[in-house]
């Protein structure tokens, strides 16, 4: 896709295009999982800060002029956030984008699913760790699995048939479900993509020896069903693809053991309007500031260019060659700064 701007594609130092924005609709969850949001209360965003669904659009209208075809909501918990298919309405009515998808931690999806598809929503991923109730409710502080169980069937009857199911596998905790989760994704029609545990901000519990490598992955699930083709793809999705004998399909996405950094194309906007380069970064670029001061589309879209062309992030890769890995961010690093939480700038 070409920039209007230059008319020519916007890339980064060692030549990646800008094509995927993923969006915090809210910093607020109403779960609290271990790897992403372990303690009951947080620093939030000021309410008077986040953007309108109006400003959301705007800033989507000009990323979309400079290249960007693909959108993703996420959050916190993007469903918490009140009317969210009027957003997507708005969205979905912007021609320039070929991909608008959703991923949720399905909660509150059975109550909104037929809405958010009518309203224009192309494709949607369900995060789900484990198939155990009372593992749900020990690792997520909440007795919510059942909500999220018929949040999946209910997506499906609602017309979602390219659905995902995202399962973090942390050692010692559902390492034990790879099997039981892709016979799920069979029964439900969508394909499971198995993470490895991220040492990024929020995961303030992690540690390497819970990290189970897609290496260790795969070898369980030989295991189990036999052979397993590797399905060589070419773009930039995170996730590498597998299909097994009977020709089920799965992703792992393995930011820990081999980094796709090299072919990143996706920034992240958060909930106040400050632009990530990086999933790992430490700042971002303020560009509501440049909305609400009245910067006029011209001046934003020249911001957004001169970042992405200075951008040189390769965040995973760089973590991976340090020899002693631990936690990204100290607790007291993420109070003092709340953008550096994974439920901030969405995962
Ligand atoms: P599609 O491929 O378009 O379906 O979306 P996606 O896989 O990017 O979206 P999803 O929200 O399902 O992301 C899956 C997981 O990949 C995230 O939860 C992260 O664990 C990881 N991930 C997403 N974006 C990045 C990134 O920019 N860098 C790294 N290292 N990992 C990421
Ligand atoms: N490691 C890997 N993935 C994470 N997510 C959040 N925290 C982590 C982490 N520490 C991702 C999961 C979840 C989505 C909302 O965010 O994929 O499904
Ligand atoms: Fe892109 Fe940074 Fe994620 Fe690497 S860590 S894939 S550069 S966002």
């Amino acid at each position: 896709m070409l920039c209007l701007l230059t008319m020519l594609p916007v890339l980064d130092q060692i030549g990646r295009p800008l094509r995927s924005l993923r969006i915090s609709v809210t910093d607020r969850c109403n779960l609290r999982c271990q790897y992403c949001m372990p303690e009951e209360d947080y620093v939030w965003l000021e309410r008077d800060q986040l953007l309108s669904y109006e400003e959301i659009a705007e800033l989507t209208t000009i990323f979309t002029e400079l290249g960007v075809e693909k959108v993703r909501l996420t959050g916190g918990e993007p469903l918490l956030r009140r009317d969210l298919d009027r957003l997507i309405r708005l969205l979905a009515g912007n021609p320039r984008l070929r991909d608008l998808a959703l991923t949720t931690n399905g909660v509150l999806l059975a109550e909104q699913a037929h809405r958010l598809h009518e309203a224009g929503l192309h494709r949607l991923t369900v995060s789900l760790d484990t198939l155990r109730p009372q593992r749900f409710r020990a690792f997520t502080r909440r007795d919510l699995h059942g909500r999220v169980l018929e949040g999946i069937r209910t997506a499906k009857a609602a017309g979602f048939h390219r659905m995902k199911i995202n399962a973090v596998i942390i050692r010692g905790f559902n390492d034990d479900e790879l099997p039981d989760l892709i016979e799920f994704g069979k029964q439900v029609n969508a394909e499971v993509r198995f993470i490895e545990y991220m040492d990024v901000g929020g995961a303030t519990r992690w540690s390497m020896d819970q990290v189970v490598t897609s290496h260790e992955m795969l070898r369980l699930l030989c295991h189990r069903y036999g052979p397993i083709q590797s399905l060589q793809e070419q773009d930039a999705a995170p996730a590498n693809r597998y299909r097994l004998p009977d020709g089920t399909t799965f992703g792992i996405i393995c930011s820990m053991s081999q980094p796709f950094c090299r072919s990143c194309d996706r920034a992240r906007l958060t909930i106040d309007g400050v632009w990530f380069l990086c999933l790992y970064a430490r700042d971002g670029v303020d560009l509501k500031r440049l909305l609400r001061g009245g910067a006029s589309r011209e001046e934003i879209a020249r911001k957004i260019v001169d970042a992405w062309q200075a951008r040189m992030d390769r965040g995973a890769e760089e973590r991976l060659q340090l020899r002693q890995r631990d936690i990204l961010f100290a607790v007291d690093e993420l109070r003092a700064d709340p953008h550096r939480e994974m439920h901030t700038r969405g995962g």
